[in-house]
């Protein structure tokens, strides 16, 4: 099922998500409902805030960009109750851009690797270091789960240069060919 994707100025993106507990209600549905989403969107990652939901869950898969960062052939993968113990202090600088922030881009500096504490979709625990384009990826949503956006990391005048965009879509004028949830 497709879920509707919540647009940026929704509360729900401002708020830190919680952990869940291994008798979270329907969790194989929603993560099915996350990926049917995201696919949907062409989007290569999702946050459970992003569909309205203040958990700690993740879906990411990377392999349509496998052809220019070969790391993410064939990562697919789930994450919950994640958690990042370390990050790296060499940065990298690349583009991203938001389900929740239709048609901004933005040139972001991320570390080049972290290391994540997290279940995966049958809550066994992991403990991994991930780098390029996954830590990439990862910090994005781990961003959503902490009440963040990635036009939070970018310098004050480029957040000025995008601040009528943000306001726009803040106020539900932004046209999207995916099913969105305004407030
Ligand atoms: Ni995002």
């Amino acid at each position: 099922m497709i879920l509707p994707v919540y647009l940026y100025g929704h509360p729900i993106l401002r708020k830190v998500a919680n952990d869940i507990s291994p008798d979270y209600p329907h969790l194989s549905a929603l993560i099915d409902n996350m990926f049917e989403t995201m696919y949907n969107a062409d989007g290569v990652g999702l946050a459970a805030p992003q569909v309205g939901l203040g958990d700690r869950i993740v879906v990411i898969d990377l392999t349509p960009l496998a052809e220019d960062h070969p790391e993410c052939e064939n990562f697919k993968r789930v994450f919950i109750n994640a958690h990042i113990l370390e990050e790296s202090d060499d940065t990298v600088v690349l583009e991203e851009g938001c389900l929740s922030l239709p048609g901004i881009n933005e040139k972001i500096t991320r570390s080049n690797w972290v290391r994540l504490q997290y279940l995966d979709e049958n809550l066994q625990p992991h403990e991994d270091v991930f780098e390029g384009f996954p830590a990439r990826c990862i910090q994005h949503e781990y961003d959503h789960l902490e009440g963040r956006v990635f036009t939070d990391h970018a310098s004050g005048m480029r957040k000025q240069m995008i601040s009528s965009k943000l306001n726009r879509i803040r106020d539900g004028r932004v046209n999207c060919n995916y099913k969105v949830k305004r407030h």
